[in-house]
Parts: structure tokens; C-alpha cells; sequence
């Protein structure tokens, strides 16, 4: 990139819809003050779209670029031959992140050149560049949150209204909350995505896409979020990237939460990112999840970053393994028969692998009865074995529905 300060900064966007648009404006009303803080004045020097403009020319006429077109092709060729070519580059986009990565990491790396990518997890929320800079040599143990905004809209609305997962869906759709595909949103592999990108970065170690497992939340009922209230939980979408005794394990699954914890009042489609090490103890931070504009400021963030010249190195510093089998608490629901000795044969089935049970509230509906429990951690494995024994019971009605619950209570 030309270094000379009385010169423009050239931006070469690649992609004009919802985010690249917002960007664009944003470049022109907020030039002044890029300039005070930067002493360059940005401008956008030529546009990409799939019917404006050509890659080749606007790459030659820019200094720096920035890619918000989404998806992994020709993003990733883009992004490479605009590193290659020692142009810094931004994006937004997670799944390029999340699958190319490393190759990404390395190509600005060998060019010498920066590549930012704030916009990519979280939205607003600038947890990249905490972890990458504020907590860049701190041991994290554990970054988790609710990094997708359609998925907490779709379980805000049914928790506080009742609604069914299609009619909240229906909701999030016409508010703009969702997509008209929202696939990737609810069953947490947009998620994932953002997971693996913080993962890599919190533990300095390659984490793509396929070390992610990820469950969405197209199963859940309104009858467990009105269980879920009498135990005192709320139930989120999370992803949660760790850091265990053999490796990290990252994983996307849906949750509850006790009343106390900080991620239990975010609702709606907001975002939060908790990170967790022994010297921080812990922070949160949250923020609006998605939306042009928003997500438009983020990237313009990065443009000033790079321009103020830090430049963090992407380094990986040891090839971890991914840990499958963890230990969680869960909810169980289960529709059996109402007679007597049902709940002694459950707890039996649940106490031979070792599951014990913290709480309990027991219903009747005439002849069935439902038998909501939380257990207390226990092996993920473990746990699937006696929903298996269970499932095998002639007193179920119904097949069981475990949903992992977070046991620490903040008070
Ligand atoms: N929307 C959000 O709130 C949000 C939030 C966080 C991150 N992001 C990320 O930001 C990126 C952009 O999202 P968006 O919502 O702005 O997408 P969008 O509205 O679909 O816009 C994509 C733009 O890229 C262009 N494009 C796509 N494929 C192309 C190709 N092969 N050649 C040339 N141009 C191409 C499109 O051109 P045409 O106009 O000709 O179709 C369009 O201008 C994605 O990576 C997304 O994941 C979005």
C-alpha cells in the first residue's frame, strides 16, 4: 500500500449489497473523520458487482481492499490475488475464514500485508480485536457466546410469547431478522463458522469449519422453554470453543442458562461474546449481531486499523487435537406412562451410568405424565447411553428430548 499520507487511500469493494452499500456511504460520510484520525482520506475507486466492474482493474487502481461479496468463490481468489499483490484486504466473510483460513493467514503473512476480519464474528462487537490484541499472549481457557442474532430472535419471541418455532420463525423473517434461506442461521452452521474464526484465534491453533460440531435449533418445542421458566432457565443458541486437558474442543449446541448468567438477558437479536482466562477471570461484551449498517462500521474500523498500521500476525503456535466427548449438564424431557415406580426406573437407568439428577418437576396429563429434569455434568457419552436405555423403556410415550444446560449459577 503507498504510504504517502497526502494521498487518498483507494478502496477497492468488492460485492454492493447490504453490507457493501452501507459501507460505501459510510466511507463518504465518515471521510473527515478517517482523515483526522489517519491523515488519509478514503475513497471507493472502483466497485465489484456480478454485473459492474472487473477484478483485475480495480484491484490495479486500489491501495487497500475490502470483500464483501460472501460466499468462498471467487471470495477466496480474490482475497489471495489481492494479498499476493500487497494490497490489505477486509472481509466480512465467516465461511471464507472458517474453511481458507490458514491459507488466508498465510498469504498476507508471506506478503507482508494485513487482512482484518472484525465484521466476520459477532457483528458490532469487536471481540476480534480483543482477542487478537488485548488478549493476544493472555492463556485463554474459553470464548463462548450467542454469536447469531437470528437464532436469539427466533427464541427470545418463543419464550416470551409462546410461539411456535415456525411461527417465530415466520416473525424473524418479516422483521428482517432472517433470511429468506435462514438454513445456515438455524441450524447452527453460520454459527460454527464464526465458532472456528474464534477458536483458531483464542487458542493459536488450526481450527476449521469441519472441527465444529453443531446442533441448531429447529427441534425445540415451546413446551421446553415453558418448563425451562419453572426451573428458572432461558434457552440460547451457543457456541462454545474450549480449552481442555488434550486439545479444544468447539461445539454449537443449544442451551440453557440460569437467571444469573451474564449471557441469560440478552435477548432479541443481540449478540455476546464471554471470554474466559485464569488472569481476566472473565469479560463479556455484546452488541447488535448483524444489519448493513452496523456491520458496515465494523469493516470501516478495520480500514482505519490498517491504516494506523497494526498489524497482528495470525501465528499458530501449536497443532492442538479436537476433544469429541465432554462433560455437560442436560435437561431432559420425557412423556411417560403416569404410574407408580416410572421416575424410580428412570433414575435407575440414569444412576447405572452414572447421571445424577438435580432437579425435577413431574406433571400429569391423565394417563401420561412429563418428567422434566436437569442433571448434573456428566460425560457427554455416558449421558447419550442412558438416553438410549431409556429411550428403550415400555413406559415412554414419546421419544426423550435432552437439551445441555449450563449447571454454574453467577450470582
Ligand atoms: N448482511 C449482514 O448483516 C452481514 C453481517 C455480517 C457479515 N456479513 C457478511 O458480509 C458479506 C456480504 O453480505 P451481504 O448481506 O451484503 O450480501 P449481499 O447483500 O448478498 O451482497 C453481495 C454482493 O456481492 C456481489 N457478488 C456476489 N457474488 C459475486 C460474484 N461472483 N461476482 C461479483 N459480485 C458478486 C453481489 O452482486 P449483485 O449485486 O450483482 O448480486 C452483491 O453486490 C457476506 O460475507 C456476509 O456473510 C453480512
Amino acid at each position: 500500500m503507498s504510504e504517502d499520507p497526502s494521498k487518498a487511500v483507494r478502496i477497492g469493494l468488492l460485492g454492493r449489497g447490504t453490507v457493501g452499500a452501507a459501507f460505501a456511504e459510510l466511507v463518504e460520510a465518515r471521510a473527515d473523520a478517517v482523515e483526522a484520525a489517519t491523515s488519509r482520506r478514503p475513497e471507493i475507486s472502483g466497485v465489484l458487482t456480478r454485473e459492474q466492474g472487473d477484478f483485475a482493474s480495480i484491484l490495479e487502481g486500489s491501495d487497500l481492499v475490502v470483500e464483501l461479496m460472501g460466499g468462498t468463490e471467487p471470495a477466496r481468489d480474490y482475497v489471495l490475488e489481492a494479498l499476493r499483490a500487497g494490497r490489505p484486504v477486509v472481509t466480512a466473510n465467516k465461511q471464507l475464514l472458517a474453511q481458507y483460513g490458514e491459507e488466508l493467514f498465510d498469504a498476507a503473512r508471506e506478503a507482508g500485508v494485513q487482512l482484518r476480519f472484525e465484521a466476520a464474528v459477532a457483528g458490532v462487537i469487536p471481540i476480534v480485536r480483543v482477542i487478537q490484541e488485548s488478549f493476544g499472549v493472555t492463556d485463554i481457557a474459553k470464548v463462548f457466546g450467542i454469536v447469531n442474532g437470528t437464532t436469539n430472535f427466533i427464541l427470545t419471541e418463543m419464550a416470551a410469547s409462546g410461539a411456535s418455532y415456525e411461527d417465530a420463525l415466520s416473525r424473524a423473517k418479516e422483521l428482517g431478522y432472517a433470511e429468506a434461506d435462514p438454513t445456515e442461521d438455524v441450524n447452527g452452521a453460520d454459527a460454527a463458522a464464526k465458532m472456528a474464526i474464534l477458536a483458531r484465534l483464542a487458542f493459536h491453533t488450526p481450527v476449521t469449519l469441519d472441527c465444529v460440531s453443531y446442533e441448531g435449533i429447529e427441534r425445540i418445542e415451546p413446551e421446553d422453554l415453558a418448563y425451562a421458566r419453572e426451573l428458572g432457565l432461558s434457552l440460547k443458541l451457543l457456541g462454545v470453543a474450549e480449552r481442555r486437558e488434550r486439545g479444544v474442543s468447539v461445539r454449537v449446541f443449544p442451551c440453557f442458562l440460569y437467571g444469573g448468567h451474564p449471557l441469560a438477558p440478552v435477548e432479541g437479536p443481540f449478540n455476546a461474546v464471554m471470554v474466559e482466562a485464569p488472569a481476566i477471570t472473565e469479560v463479556t461484551m455484546s452488541g447488535p449481531g448483524a444489519g448493513g449498517v452496523q456491520t458496515a462500521s465494523a469493516v470501516l474500523g478495520d480500514v482505519v486499523s490498517i491504516l494506523c498500521g497494526e498489524a497482528p500476525v495470525h501465528d499458530t503456535r501449536e497443532t492442538l487435537p479436537i476433544v469429541a466427548d465432554v462433560a455437560s449438564s442436560f435437561y431432559l424431557h420425557l412423556e411417560v406412562a403416569d404410574r407408580p415406580g416410572v421416575l424410580a426406573r428412570i433414575a435407575t437407568v440414569l444412576g447405572d451410568k452414572g447421571v445424577s439428577v438435580k432437579s425435577v418437576v413431574q406433571r400429569g396429563t391423565g394417563d401420561e405424565a412429563r418428567l422434566v429434569m436437569v442433571v448434573h455434568e456428566c460425560l457427554e457419552s455416558l449421558f447419550e447411553e442412558a438416553l438410549e436405555a431409556i429411550d428403550g423403556l415400555d413406559v415412554l410415550r414419546a421419544p426423550p428430548r435432552a437439551i445441555r444446560v449450563i449447571e454454574e449459577e453467577f450470582v
